[in-house]
């Protein structure tokens, strides 16, 4: 079986960051629209130029007697709006349910040369990526689609994530992975009832000041998502793929939902979904380098020369460690002025 590294360049010797064979394409935000409503699907003319990513949902959120009507929306407007640079995304339903194979033999069909990549749902193995990888290669040949749809697997049950690595390596259509918190909540049995973000109950508490008197505390709300989205950077690293946080369903609460995009952009993640034009913004300033920061990491690059060696910059030690991590954000920051 080929792995996902096959698609990708090895890395020379020194190079600072994986250098990936596709072209680059910014997905800062994945922008999610119902096609089965008429007034989403009415936007997407005046959306579809402002995100990287926009994405026609099938699965949850949209209720089972409009599965269809979704579809067959999504074929309408994909064949209905020349999309430019923004990436066309579906979101098929789950493997277990009665709508996912209609839903790649319809849009692999009809919209097949205009779709970039299907994201799937509740993956728990290698075994569903093949299956999808298998059929899209069926479709595509059927169609005459010249290059390969990819494939996104969301992480979001118990078994997925203890499986993440095999998942990330699965097929060389794997594009990326993105974080599903409500529906991993659900199966791990946490006890929360929220579309991602945090829950002012996860907290640390600071120690008893002094034990005698009542001065109050310092609490501090802790990260829920850290270990997952740490561990699925690692996997998606490891294979060369991109890492996303996943939705933040808390509309209104725009500073969290930046301080959940910002914990995902600092481990290594480059996008999230945007539920909402109010999460657009988020998504882009969140994912976009900061200029002081391009700044800060062209000047580390520009003093240490041929990158070995050390340094000391406004009394903070660099090296050869270092010179790399500027590299990736200087990178980043050129490939989305491109
Ligand atoms: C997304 O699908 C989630 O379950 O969070
Ligand atoms: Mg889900």
């Amino acid at each position: 079986m080929r792995s996902a590294k096959d698609f990708f360049r090895p890395l020379a010797v020194g190079a600072p960051a994986p250098v990936r064979e596709v072209p680059f394409r910014p997905s800062r935000m994945i922008h999610f629209f119902d096609p089965s409503n008429e007034k989403m699907a009415a936007k997407v003319p005046t959306i579809a130029p402002k995100v990287d990513v926009l994405l026609g949902n099938l699965e949850d959120a949209v209720s089972a007697d409009r599965k269809e009507a979704a579809r067959a929306g999504l074929v309408a407007t994909a064949k209905a709006q020349d999309f430019g640079d923004t990436q066309l995304w579906t979101r098929i339903n789950s493997l277990d349910s009665p709508w996912a194979l209609d839903d790649l033999l319809t849009l692999v069909t009809e919209i097949g040369h205009k779709l970039d990549v299907v994201m799937v749902p509740k993956v728990e193995g290698a075994e569903d990526i093949h299956y999808v990888d298998r059929l899209l290669a069926q479709l595509e040949a059927k169609a005459g689609i010249g290059r390969p749809i990819l494939v996104h697997a969301i992480l979001e049950t118990a078994t997925g994530v203890a499986n993440v690595e095999e998942i990330a390596g699965a097929s060389p259509r794997m594009q990326g992975i993105s974080l599903g918190p409500a529906d991993l909540a659900a199966s791990r049995r946490m006890k929360t009832t929220r579309v991602g973000g945090g829950h002012p109950g996860y907290l640390v508490r600071e120690d008893p000041k002094d034990p005698g008197m009542e001065l109050p505390r310092l609490t501090f709300q802790q990260d829920l998502w850290h270990y997952t989205i740490a561990r699925m950077v690692d996997a998606c690293a490891a294979h060369g793929i991109l890492p996303y946080y996943g939705p933040f369903g808390d509309i209104k609460d725009t500073t969290a939902c930046e301080d959940q995009f910002r914990n995902a952009f600092l481990l290594g993640c480059v996008g999230a979904w945007s539920l909402h034009p109010v999460q657009i913004d988020i998504a882009k300033r969140v994912f976009s380098p900061a200029p002081a920061d391009v700044a800060w990491a062209r000047r580390v690059i520009d003093a240490m020369g041929d990158g070995t060696g050390a340094v000391m910059i406004d009394g903070k030690m660099q090296d050869d460690a270092t010179v790399k991590q500027c590299h990736v954000v200087v990178e980043l920051a050129e490939a989305l002025a491109a």
